[in-house]
């Protein structure tokens, strides 16, 4: 009897779909970028920290010379900072090296870098080593990121001085070595605790929020977990990595 046909011009839609599409690959490539940029303000940020420490000590002895010295590398690490700020570095990813790994000896290597950050901000550092901890499957260096990340979050949020509390610890029935990283600062609002581990959600002027996005990532791909704990005072970040 008869047919209708209906014709629709769907132009308009398929580059709409294009542009989600491109603008998807956009916010990826910042990702990948501002995650690198992130990982090249952490080693900077001890050298920073050290330089400091020396700048003192030279002060403290007469010594101008080399006083100006460590004031020319602070200006150049300060330029390099704002071009890592700037500049989107379009990075590879690094190549992860997963091998037999002792969490204490790892964090043995750390606890200098994150004293002298604590004593900068008027932290005491406490750490509580357990004995015989199992080896992990872990890359080193990144776990290295994740302990650094973590407590200097903690630091960061005592700015009234406390105590960073680091402990080990085994759970055999899951399998699991767990690094609690404790501080005495203000805690995190409930409000605020389901956002924290979201990539560029930060609450600091200069941070850029990615610090947790990296670590839970990095955990994550180990097979392990980040829990965090906060009521009211303190918060409580708790690493768990399976072993063997
Ligand atoms: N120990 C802590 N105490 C209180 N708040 C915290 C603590 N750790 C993290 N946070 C909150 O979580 C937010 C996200 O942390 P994240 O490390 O991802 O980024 P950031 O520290 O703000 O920036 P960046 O790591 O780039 O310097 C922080 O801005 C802060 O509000
Ligand atoms: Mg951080």
């Amino acid at each position: 009897m008869g047919a209708y046909i209906i014709f629709k011009d769907v132009t308009n839609l398929r580059s709409l779909e294009e542009m989600v599409q491109r603008s998807d690959r956009l916010a990826m490539i910042g990702q990948i970028a501002a995650g690198t940029a992130h990982e090249i303000r952490n080693p900077l940020t001890s050298i920073k920290g050290f330089l400091q420490v020396l700048k003192r000590t030279f002060e403290t002895q007469g010594m101008s010379k080399e006083q100006n010295y460590t004031d020319v590398m602070l200006a150049e690490i300060n330029r390099i900072n704002e071009l890592v700020n700037e500049f989107l570095l379009l990075g590879k990813p690094k190549h992860i090296a997963y091998e037999q790994t002792d969490v204490s000896e790892v964090l043995s290597e750390i606890l200098p870098i994150i004293n002298n950050e604590a004593v900068l901000h008027n932290v005491h550092l406490q750490y509580k080593a357990s004995t015989h901890l199992p080896e992990v499957i872990a890359d080193r260096e990144m776990l290295k990121q994740v302990f650094l990340n973590i407590c200097k979050n903690g630091i960061e949020a005592m700015v009234e001085g406390g105590t960073l509390t680091i402990s080990e610890s085994v759970e055999t029935s899951d399998h699991f070595v767990c690094i609690d990283v404790h501080d005495t600062g203000p805690g995190i609002p409930s409000f605020v605790i389901d956002k924290i581990f979201d990539p560029f959600f930060t609450t600091k002027d200069e941070g850029t929020g990615l610090g947790l996005s990296v670590c839970q990532r990095i955990i994550h791909d180990m097979g392990g977990m980040i829990r965090v704990s906060s009521k009211g005072y303190g918060t409580t970040f708790t690493i768990s990595i399976p072993y063997p």
